[in-house]
């Protein structure tokens, strides 16, 4: 096994160190390329660089493969929830009894929102996006809580596992504050429960009624927050770390996470699915038509939910939430129409050479969504749901960074295609 790679550049060899991660990942180091050699390294949007080194999670694309700290993703969804989940992607092992119950505790004694902090909420137009709010609400903490946030490294990590609580904790509680902002309904305050369920009760209760959630729906949304806990660099998890970089503190970046997740062709997709199988349910197709149009190669016509950057044989979150998505339905005795045409179009895509060849896949938003819709979760807030989902994954990134003392700020570089130097004209000379 090689431990230097050979670069020849204008007729000179270059030694580059060749890097290994313990599930024996490659990597050629080019740090240094630039100072040795003139050249940098180019490559758009960074699909064949290595960021960083991170021990939170590890994923094999090609045998759709899926680990947190070294556990595969089917075990924790199996035996773990949300919570648990969320320590041991933080923390870096499974909490004892002791860790699990002041994690909890800790969760539990920072629900609650600032009355102040209300009051912004309640300063934006109630059809805003609540993406647009969250990410506006999640930046205001750095204000509310300036001894948590001070922007120095040493002085953050100090503070952290409070810092890291408050954050996971409220944006759950957020996210169901914007919900019942939008719909006119009084905010339900956060009560001494579960995590997800204290959620769940915080959407649906009534002023004088508590909404208790059933075992299944609890379960349900326990497995999709876990199922998104983190997926290694995504755009948003990138953008964490790059504004965590500059020392910015742990609201600020997560923020910058959440306005990264907003895009639909990150944390959107899930939306998008949905709006395709009801179109094709109003359509009273089987997707036929939709199966065909996305075989024409046009973007605007993919098949949504389906494919993924990294996993080209499947997702294993996908094998998951199907299975999830069943269960839920069943025991609560709902006939998603929806699910049967998702499953028309799994079954006829799998058949199909078009996406057999290019390694197209059910990916973990095309069935994220009906579990959603059978919680009684709208549309417009199933990115909320993601962002409560990956705060951990974010939160525990930011920190690897925090805590790195070889670590600088993130600054790639680029290859300027611009016009070449020339000099200022004045107005009256202008075309
Ligand atoms: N439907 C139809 N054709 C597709 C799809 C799709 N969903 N996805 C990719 N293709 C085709 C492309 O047209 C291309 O065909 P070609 O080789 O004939 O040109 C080929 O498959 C490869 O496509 P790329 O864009 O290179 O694939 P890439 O890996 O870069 O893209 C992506 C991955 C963005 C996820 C893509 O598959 C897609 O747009 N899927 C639909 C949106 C979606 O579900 N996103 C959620 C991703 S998971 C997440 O964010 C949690």
């Amino acid at each position: 096994m090689s431990t230097n790679a050979q670069l020849r550049l204008d007729d000179k060899d270059y030694s580059l160190p060749v890097i290994r991660g313990t599930e024996g990942e490659k990597a050629i180091d080019t740090r240094k390329l630039r100072a040795d050699t003139g050249y940098i390294a180019y490559d758009q949007g960074y699909g064949n660089t290595g960021s960083c080194e991170s021990a939170i999670t590890y994923l094999d694309g090609d045998n759709g493969v899926l680990r947190h700290r070294g556990y595969p993703i089917e075990q924790l969804a199996e035996h773990s929830n949300f919570g648990e989940t969320a320590y041991l992607v933080i923390y870096g092992e499974l909490p004892n009894a002791t860790q699990r119950k002041q994690f909890g505790d800790l969760l539990r004694q920072h629900a609650a929102i600032d009355p102040q902090m209300q009051a912004i909420l309640q300063g934006f137009p109630k059809d805003a996006p609540p993406m647009a709010m969250l990410s506006s609400l999640v930046a205001a903490l750095a204000a509310y809580y300036p001894q948590l946030a001070t922007n120095n490294f040493e002085a953050d990590l100090k503070n952290f596992d409070l810092a890291a609580a408050i954050a996971i904790s409220k944006i759950r509680t957020l996210a169901a504050m914007i919900y019942r902002y939008q719909n006119g309904l009084p905010y339900i305050p956060p009560k001494d429960v579960p995590f997800c369920d204290n959620f769940l009760q915080m959407m649906f209760s009534e002023l004088y009624k508590d909404y208790v959630p059933t075992a299944e729906v609890s379960r349900a949304l326990n497995t999709l927050l876990l199922l998104h806990a983190d997926h290694e660099q995504n755009c948003s998890t990138s953008t964490v770390r790059m504004v965590g970089s500059s020392a910015a503190n742990l609201f600020t970046s997560l923020s910058a996470g959440i306005c990264a997740l907003s895009g639909p062709l990150h944390g959107g997709a899930n939306t998008a699915v949905v709006q395709m199988l009801q179109s094709i349910h109003d359509e009273h197709d089987d997707g036929t038509r939709f199966i065909a149009a996305a075989k024409s190669g046009s973007k605007s016509n993919r098949l949504m939910g389906f494919g993924h950057a990294v996993y080209k044989n499947f997702d294993p979150r996908a094998k998951i939430i199907a299975k999830a998505c069943d269960d839920v339905l069943d025991k609560l005795g709902i006939n998603d129409p929806l699910l049967a045409i998702a499953k028309n179009l799994e079954q006829a895509a799998l058949k199909d050479d078009y996406f057999l060849s290019r390694k197209l896949y059910p990916n973990v938003d095309f069935y994220s969504g009906i579990i959603m819709r059978a919680i009684g979760i709208p549309v417009n807030m199933f990115t909320v749901m993601f962002a409560i989902g990956r705060s951990p994954g974010w939160i525990a990134n930011w920190r690897e960074v925090a805590a790195n003392p070889k670590g600088r700020i993130y600054r790639p570089r680029q290859i300027y295609c611009g016009p070449v130097k020339r000099d200022y004209v004045p107005m009256a000379q202008r075309a």
